[in-house]
Parts: structure tokens; C-alpha cells; sequence
């Protein structure tokens, strides 16, 4: 029996090489050896505004680009979160077994509801409910995420746990995975930030669709500090940040890095990384252009990623259902 891995990922903004080295290459990577389900979380991202037409289109542009970056649709079930209504059913009953104390304590909802002050949605304080409803459905061994959705995953084992001692073994305990390196890529801007797909600023990420030429731009200038030395040194973000992307697209090692820059500027290093992206995001960018040429086949493969993935969900909410004595 494989193990099984779910994750979600927002159709809301532009997808960035975050992203794509935090999440999307790990779940290409695993998809032989593991079972895999990827949920397009539509209903995520309406806990706060969207424009319709640019949702849908971006529902479609996410499945693209995960498609494109090599998740094969006959190994791996891709599917949009609002096709299976299972998940906001069980949301709802997770929301009846969680205190308002354990919600109060998620630091995203906190500094996502900074921004917004008293507009923000009761969608988003409840966002949590409704990821633990996508991961419990699946009877999910792991869910890879980056570190800032750790806790949304520990606070599923926790419903889970909440939920199995009232009414005996129901869920699984979902295991969190966190890669170590590449956990985290900062914004170019500001590397003491989260490289995020919300972030309105031009030169905040590089998008999985950038152009060579924005590319380059946007390493270039790239914010580093006063220094010189093209060293991996977690005190000097900028440059860390710069370097970690680096690595993880050459897989090279450090030392090797550091080597190969050694007695040259920011400049010097800042001209190779961009290359390095652009020769990395080539393949995954004409797969994409690719399948847009046709997007009846991307609609297809979502379909019968839904399918696939509403036969689990179904039995697991007909079960959570009967448990809790609705119907
Ligand atoms: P989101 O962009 O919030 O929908 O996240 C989609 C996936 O990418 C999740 O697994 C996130 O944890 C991961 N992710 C988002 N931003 C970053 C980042 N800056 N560095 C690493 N991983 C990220
Ligand atoms: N909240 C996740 C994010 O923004 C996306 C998500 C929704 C998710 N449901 C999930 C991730 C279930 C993993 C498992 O990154």
C-alpha cells in the first residue's frame, strides 16, 4: 500500500518559484512512490475578495502550471476543492468540535486580519476548519507545506484527535512535512518577508510565467546589503535568500557555491542566478504554453482527478455523518 499525501494550493495571485521550491517540485518528485491528491483550494480563496473571471481563469492556470511543472495526471489526482461538496460539509462539522480559542491562536489569520481590520471574513478566521476537512477526507499519511502552514496542520491532528475520542477511530493523524531548505523563500524586496502571491510590489517574486528579461530585472535588483562576500550567511537575508534559490535550482552544494564565487561581487553572482532561473523555468514554461493551447485537456484531467477523489471523500463523510448521528 502506498502512502498517501494531500495538498492544497491557493488559485489566487501568481504562482512564484516559493511556490515551486517549497511545495510543487516535492510533490513532482514523490508522485511514484507515493499516492498523491492535489486540491486547487477555490473555496480558500474566497475568504477574501476575488474577481470571478479572474478566479476561474486562475483555477485553470494553476491546474496549467502543475501540469506543466511534470505532475502526471494518470499517477496523481489533481482537482478543484468546489467540485466535491464533501469538503465544505465536513468543514462545517469539524467547526462544531473546534474552540474559538484554538482558532484565535493561528498567527496567519492574525496577520492576514491585520490588513483588513474588521472587513475580514468570517471565512478566513475559519480557513483552518476547512483545510482539516480537505486533509481528513483523504485519510492523509502526509501533507507537505511549507513552515508558515504547519500549524493549520497540527491543529487538524488536533480536531482529529478531538473528533476520535468522542466518537472512536474516525480519522487519520496526518503527518506534516516541511522541507528543510527552501522551506522559506523571502521576498526579493524584502528578504524578511515571505515571498507571497499577494504581494502587489513588481520585484517581490519571480512568477513561475516571468519572462527572461523580468527576470533578470528583478534579480538585479533584488535587495542584498552593503557587503561584498557571496557567502551563505544567515545574518545577511538578502544574499541568503539569493543563495538558497541558487542551490536548490543547480542542486549544488554550498561549499561548491561559495567556491565558484569566491573574490567576485553581488553583480557577478546576481547575473548567474538569473540565468540559472530562467534555464530552470524554460521546460516547465513551453510544457505550459503547450497545454493553454488546448485547455479542453486540463478540464478534462481535473475532471477525472474530481472523480477519483470524490469516491474517498464521500465514503469518509458518510461515515463522520453517521458517527455524529446527522441524517
Ligand atoms: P500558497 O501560495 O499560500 O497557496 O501556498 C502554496 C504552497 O506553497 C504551500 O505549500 C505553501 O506553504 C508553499 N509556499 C508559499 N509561499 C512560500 C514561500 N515563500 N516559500 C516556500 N514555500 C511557500
Ligand atoms: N492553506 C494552504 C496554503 O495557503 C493551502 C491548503 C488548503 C492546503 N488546504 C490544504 C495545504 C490542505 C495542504 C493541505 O498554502
Amino acid at each position: 500500500m502506498k502512502k498517501r499525501v494531500f495538498s492544497g494550493i491557493q488559485p489566487s495571485g501568481n504562482i512564484h518559484i516559493g511556490n515551486y521550491l517549497g511545495a510543487i517540485r516535492h510533490w513532482v518528485a514523490s508522485q511514484v512512490e507515493l499516492e498523491n491528491i492535489f486540491c486547487i483550494v477555490d473555496l480558500h480563496a474566497i475568504t477574501v475578495p476575488q474577481e470571478p473571471k479572474i478566479l476561474k481563469s486562475k483555477i485553470i492556470e494553476v491546474a496549467g502550471l502543475l501540469f506543466a511543472a511534470g505532475i502526471d495526471p494518470k499517477l496523481s489526482a489533481v482537482f478543484v476543492q468546489s467540485h466535491i461538496s464533501a469538503h465544505a460539509e465536513l468543514a462545517w462539522i469539524l467547526n462544531c468540535f473546534m474552540p474559538m480559542g484554538w482558532m484565535q491562536r493561528m498567527t496567519q489569520f492574525k496577520e492576514k486580519s491585520q490588513k483588513q481590520k474588521e472587513q475580514v471574513s468570517v471565512g478566513l478566521f475559519d480557513y483552518p476548519a476547512l483545510m482539516a476537512a480537505d486533509i481528513l477526507l483523504y485519510e492523509a499519511d502526509f501533507v507537505p507545506v511549507g513552515e508558515d502552514q504547519k500549524q493549520h496542520v497540527e491543529l487538524t491532528r488536533d480536531v482529529a484527535q478531538r473528533f476520535n475520542s468522542i466518537y472512536g477511530e474516525t480519522f487519520k493523524l496526518p503527518e506534516p512535512v516541511i522541507s528543510e531548505i527552501g522551506a522559506r523563500i523571502m521576498g526579493l524586496d524584502d528578504p524578511t518577508k515571505k515571498m507571497s502571491k499577494s504581494e502587489k510590489q513588481l520585484s517581490h517574486a519571480i512568477h513561475l510565467l516571468d519572462s527572461p528579461d523580468a527576470i533578470r530585472s528583478k534579480i538585479m535588483k533584488a535587495t542584498t546589503d552593503s557587503l561584498r562576500e557571496v557567502r551563505f550567511d544567515e545574518s545577511r537575508p538578502g544574499i541568503y535568500n539569493l543563495l538558497v534559490i541558487y542551490k536548490l535550482f543547480t542542486g549544488r552544494s554550498r561549499p561548491d557555491i561559495e567556491a565558484q564565487f569566491k573574490g567576485k561581487g553581488y553583480g557577478d553572482f546576481k547575473r548567474e542566478l538569473a540565468e540559472v532561473i530562467i534555464e530552470g523555468l524554460r521546460p516547465l514554461q513551453s510544457r505550459y504554453r503547450e497545454l493553454m493551447d488546448d485547455p479542453t485537456r486540463i478540464e478534462l484531467w481535473l475532471a477525472e482527478g474530481a472523480s477519483k477523489a470524490r469516491s474517498i471523500a464521500e465514503k469518509t463523510l458518510t461515515i463522520v455523518k453517521d458517527k455524529v448521528g446527522l441524517g
